[in-house]
């Protein structure tokens, strides 16, 4: 009994670290959508924005307010629609932990 205890500790354990690395993934598979206009990680080609190493707060509230429409946009305002606030949360704040 202990030990199977301990084996279902083990097996919990693990599935919690690949829903872990599954999130993660997820939120690369995201982040990958902007990649195509702010570059590859988040660092763009001169003449765009950059997102990688920039404020996550201030990256978020940028995309709420285009998603609101309360910011200008020509394209954000579609893109920002398409993702909830949380998964907003989650790709600003890895665009804001790579490196710039
Ligand atoms: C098709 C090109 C395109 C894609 C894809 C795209 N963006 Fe943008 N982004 C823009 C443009 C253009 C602007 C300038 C505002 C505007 O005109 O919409 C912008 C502005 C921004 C800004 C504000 C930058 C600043 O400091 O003023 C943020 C933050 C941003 N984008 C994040 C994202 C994120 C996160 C994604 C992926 C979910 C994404 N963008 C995908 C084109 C794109």
């Amino acid at each position: 009994m202990v030990k199977s205890t301990k084996w279902l500790a083990a097996g919990a354990l693990c599935l919690m670290a690949a829903s872990a690395q599954a999130q993660v993934n997820q939120i690369r598979v995201w982040a990958a959508a902007c990649a195509n206009c702010h570059g590859t990680e988040g660092r763009a080609l001169p003449g765009m924005e950059s997102l990688a190493g920039k404020d996550k707060d201030e990256m978020l509230q940028k995309m709420l307010d285009f998603k609101s429409g309360r910011k200008p946009a020509t394209l954000m305002h579609q893109i920002s629609k398409g993702y909830s606030d949380e998964q907003l949360a989650q790709i600003t704040a890895y665009f804001a932990a790579q490196k710039k």
